[in-house]
């Protein structure tokens, strides 16, 4: 039997409809949610990653503060727009597309954004405060795979997840969102140093492929029944295709023959990602939470 596609598309768009009435509401009370957008060079993933964040701001009825900087910007440049955001009352949340060129210290530049603004969750006092259970933006696709389980039904206390991919972005955050008492997976987490991968990977009942390399989880790698999440979206050559390339994830999607459930690439992790940040920019401009950082999805 075939897995069940878990449509990250279509939960996303009810996740963003709840997000618009929202950000009407705020309106009412004459706030409109506002994200600085700040994109360094010209990579064409990160172009088209932050021009769909900028489309759905637009359309959940928000404002996108859309910064463009060429690849030669220093850090001392890219860290006064930073600052000059972090003043701006009218900007509730600060997005800085990773990765920024390579002389530019993202250290510097994830330390730079006001935790209160901080809605990717990159700042280390956000990063505590999500291992630590405290109030705190959570990260986006790390709560976007979270929230696809649970539209999902599927039983995660107690299920051994094992994450495959170590980054400060995907990988260590989830591990420390899913050993929270209210999620209570048994976590492995694997990563390029893990010896016989598939011996851990055949264990999960819950399988989290976020390495970044495409199509390297295998059906023989996974368990019958497993739940298989793809974070991967890699662009792989191919010259039959308009643009010259395909996107694909870091699983073979002949893995949907013997998984119970699977997320497609593109539209399963990818829009989810989307709306849990368009969730983040909400929860910053309310000014109703306390220290306008809340932690609870109100959708
Ligand atoms: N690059 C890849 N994913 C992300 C993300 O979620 N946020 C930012 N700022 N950059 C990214």
């Amino acid at each position: 039997m075939s897995a069940v596609i878990m449509d990250g598309k279509a939960l996303g768009i009810k996740i963003r409809q709840s997000v618009k009435e929202r950000a009407l509401a705020l309106k009412e009370k004459g706030i409109v949610p506002c994200l600085g957008v700040i994109l360094v060079g010209d990579d064409p993933a990160s172009l088209s990653y932050v021009k769909s964040k900028e489309k759905a701001l637009a359309e959940a009825g928000m404002e996108s503060r859309d910064i463009r900087l060429p690849e030669s910007t220093s850090e001392e440049e890219l860290l006064s727009i930073i600052d000059e955001l972090n003043k701006d009352d009218k900007v509730h949340g600060i997005l800085v597309q990773a990765p920024v060129p390579k002389h530019i210290n993202e250290e510097k530049i994830n330390d730079a954004v006001s935790p209160k603004k901080d809605v990717d969750c990159f700042h280390p006092e956000s990063v505590g405060n999500m291992i630590l259970g405290r109030r705190t933006f959570l990260p986006c696709t790390p709560h976007g795979v979270l929230e696809l389980l649970r539209e999902y039904n599927i039983p995660i206390s107690g299920a051994h997840a094992v994450v495959v991919g170590r980054s400060n972005i995907v990988g260590k955050p989830l591990v420390n969102l899913l050993i929270r008492r209210q999620y209570n997976a048994t976590v492995t987490l694997c990563h390029t140093g893990t010896k016989d991968l598939s011996y851990h990977t055949l264990q999960a009942d819950i399988l989290i492929a976020a390495a970044g390399s495409p199509c390297f989880i295998k059906p023989d790698m996974i368990k019958k029944g497993a739940v298989v999440i793809d974070v991967g979206i890699n662009r792989v050559t191919d010259i039959s295709e308009p643009k010259g390339y395909r996107l694909c994830g870091d699983v073979d999607p002949a893995v949907s023959l013997k998984a119970s459930y699977y997320t497609p690439v593109p539209g399963g992790v990818g829009p989810m990602t989307i709306a849990m940040l368009l969730n983040n920019v909400i929860e910053a401009a309310n000014t109703d939470c306390v220290n306008a950082v809340c932690v609870k999805a109100a959708y």
